[in-house]
């Protein structure tokens, strides 16, 4: 288990890493009020219903539940273990975790470790030969020609894998690795006669890097352009799937953040070559179409995509394709445009880093204008019915458009080309936007009478004496001397369970001589439901300045709760007494009394 780490370092890490720093590497966070919302990352959703404070160091959604501080996030969103998580913060933060001979317990499977391992190894053996070996001349000569420079190498560990039959498989069985996991990471090939071969052999290796930075996979490139394949991969595995990643995540990641956008490529060179033009905030997908989860891993940490393929008919294509699937996730798109025909890669060893960066990507269009442009091609524009279906499919397309000024402009366009005078198109416009309206309504409708996709907000109300210890409890968690009042007047005289559970650690952490600290609270309090209850109870805003007046009117609900409930609790076994002596008429006369102080709860609650 964990506790062999010191709590005083434990504690350092936590302190060392805010904890909205570390979830902004997960999720585009904004500050509304005290709070920072965002994306909840651990379910789908449009609206933000995440939620993180910085002053309490913890999350909360208010969509799924989930909470927690911010080890618990990191064990959540990348399924690592405590001691993964100190690991991974301690690294963030420039800090070591003291080796206390703790075993060291991996979420991951024995299998996938070991293939970590071995890709680590060969990176830097591949690596190392394209730089520095006679081997790896041929890959070196080859990148030189294309462009890349030593630092651009270097910063993507580009390689070369030697034309030898088993040079790699030789090289990591003397490490210790068994072959099949060899063959499992398609780092060889198992032939008929039970031999290994190297299958990356005579290429240039484009190491495939997960979120976390870790090599997953490689890529292959052939020297020459007619070699088949062009580009050899990796399989897929529980580590590599083509798409779930995006190339180059990890290093583009704070660039990401930084700018607010992101640049979406098709290949490794074009994120290469865009990232030594000094465009960092570059992916690309890995010879696949983007996907669903590609798309909305890029939504929840950016609003805006700029999608920058081939120009070529394929590209062209496959960015109309891209561009519906992230504005579907609600993404902001715009379209680079590249011109003649090339792609992204060699358009910068064309025309060079200036024009890459102010004539492609500052100059890309809005998805209305690329939307205007790609549809052209269907109609024959010299013909009336054409023209009248074009022009209605982009009214259609404009209505959907939320900023009036955009509209008008491209209602302007329209207006000019076609010789239509604005009042037409802008009623036209308006019948789509109407339209609109209806259908979303009707989806607000369903989605509110399909109780099982609605969140899980806590609506109904609460009766008065619980609503007194939820305040009570989060006062007590960001003042010790509240809390200190309320158990010198209350003690544990809680009328729910868990609430009275809570105090009582809540007393016992501030007895351990802790000031007041949600984050370090809940990391202690080992059961789920009660961390659930703190974080919700944390989560709720209260007023900060407190009197002492108010505090006690919180205490008296709750004893009255407890005194009433006492009292009906006697009052009944009284009740049986007088069944039992039978003596109907005192049985009556207590039953009454019951029914009075039932009444009275209720109206109190
Ligand atoms: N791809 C692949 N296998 C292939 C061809 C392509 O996996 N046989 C993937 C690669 O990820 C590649 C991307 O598709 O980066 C785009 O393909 P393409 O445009 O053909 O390659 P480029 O990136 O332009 O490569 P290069 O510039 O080296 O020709
Ligand atoms: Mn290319």
């Amino acid at each position: 288990m964990t506790n062999r780490i010191p709590e005083t370092v434990i504690e350092e890490i936590r302190q060392a890493n805010d904890i909205v720093d570390v979830i902004g590497d997960y999720v585009q966070l904004k500050k509304q009020g005290r709070n920072f919302v965002g994306l909840c990352p651990f379910h789908g959703e449009k609206t933000p219903s995440f939620s993180v404070t910085q002053e309490k160091q913890i999350f909360r959604c208010f969509g799924c539940g989930k909470g927690g501080n911010v080890v618990s996030f990191l064990m959540e969103m990348e399924s690592y273990s405590f001691y993964e998580a100190l690991q991974h913060l301690a690294e963030r933060s420039g800090k070591e975790l003291p080796d206390t001979g703790v075993k060291k317990e991996s979420s991951l499977s024995q299998e996938s470790q070991s293939i970590l391992s071995a890709y680590e190894w060969v990176t830097k053996l591949y690596h190392h030969l394209l730089r520095y070996a006679k081997d790896g001349k041929e890959g070196y000569q080859y990148l030189q020609d294309r462009g890349l420079e030593e630092d651009t190498i270097d910063a993507f560990h580009l390689g070369f894998a030697p034309n030898a039959k088993d040079f790699t498989a030789e090289f990591l069985e003397k490490k210790g690795f068994h072959r099949q996991i060899l063959v499992k990471a398609g780092l060889v090939s198992l032939l008929n006669d039970n031999s290994v071969s190297d299958r990356f052999r005579g290429r240039v290796i484009f190491p495939i890097r997960n979120h976390l930075g870790k090599t997953v996979a490689f890529g292959g490139r052939a020297l020459g352009e007619d070699q088949e394949p062009k580009y050899l991969n990796s399989p897929e595995s529980d580590l590599f799937q083509k798409g779930k990643l995006l190339f180059n995540f990890d290093l583009a990641r704070k660039y990401i953040r930084k700018e607010g956008q992101v640049i979406l490529f098709e290949g490794y060179m074009d994120v290469i070559s865009a990232f030594q033009a000094e465009v960092r905030n570059v992916v690309a997908t890995m010879g696949t179409a983007l996907t669903e989860y590609q798309a909305k891993l890029l939504k929840r940490y950016v609003d805006t995509v700029i999608i920058c393929y081939d120009g070529d008919n394929a590209g062209v294509e496959a960015t109309s394709k891209a561009a519906d699937l992230l504005r579907t996730v609600g993404c902001d798109v715009k379209v680079a445009r590249i011109k003649d025909g090339l792609d992204p890669d060699s358009f910068i060893q064309t025309y060079g880093k200036e024009a890459f960066q102010n004539e492609v990507i500052k100059a890309s269009e809005t998805f209305i204008a690329f939307y205007m442009r790609y549809h052209r091609k269907a109609y024959n524009l010299n013909l009336e019915g054409d023209r009248i279906k074009y022009i209605e499919k982009m009214l259609e397309q404009l209505a959907m458009i939320d900023s009036p000024v955009e509209r008008e402009y491209y209602v302007k366009e329209l207006s000019k080309e076609f010789d239509i005078s604005m009042d037409t198109l802008i009623g036209e416009l308006e019948n789509y936007q109407n339209r609109n309206k209806k259908q979303q309504d009707k989806s607000e409708k369903n989605r509110y009478t399909n109780s099982s996709s609605a969140p899980v907000r806590n609506k109904k109300l609460l009766p008065a004496f619980q609503n007194a210890e939820k305040k009570l409890i989060s006062y007590m968690l960001q003042d010790a001397t509240i809390a200190e009042k309320v158990r010198e007047e209350l003690g544990a005289a809680f009328n729910v369970d868990e609430h009275k559970i809570i105090a009582t650690h809540l007393y016992a952490f501030y007895e351990d001589g802790h000031s007041a600290d949600v984050s370090l609270f809940i990391e202690r309090l080992t059961d789920q439901k009660l961390n659930q209850i703190v974080i919700e109870i944390a989560m709720t805003p209260v007023i900060d300045d407190i009197s002492d007046k108010e505090i006690n009117d919180y205490i008296k609900v709750i004893r009255a709760q407890a005194n009433d409930v006492t009292d009906i609790q006697s009052l009944k076994s009284q009740q049986r007494m007088a069944e039992r002596q039978n003596d109907p008429i005192k049985a009556a006369q207590i039953a009454k009394q019951i029914i009075e102080i039932q009444k009275q709860l209720k109206n109190t609650n």
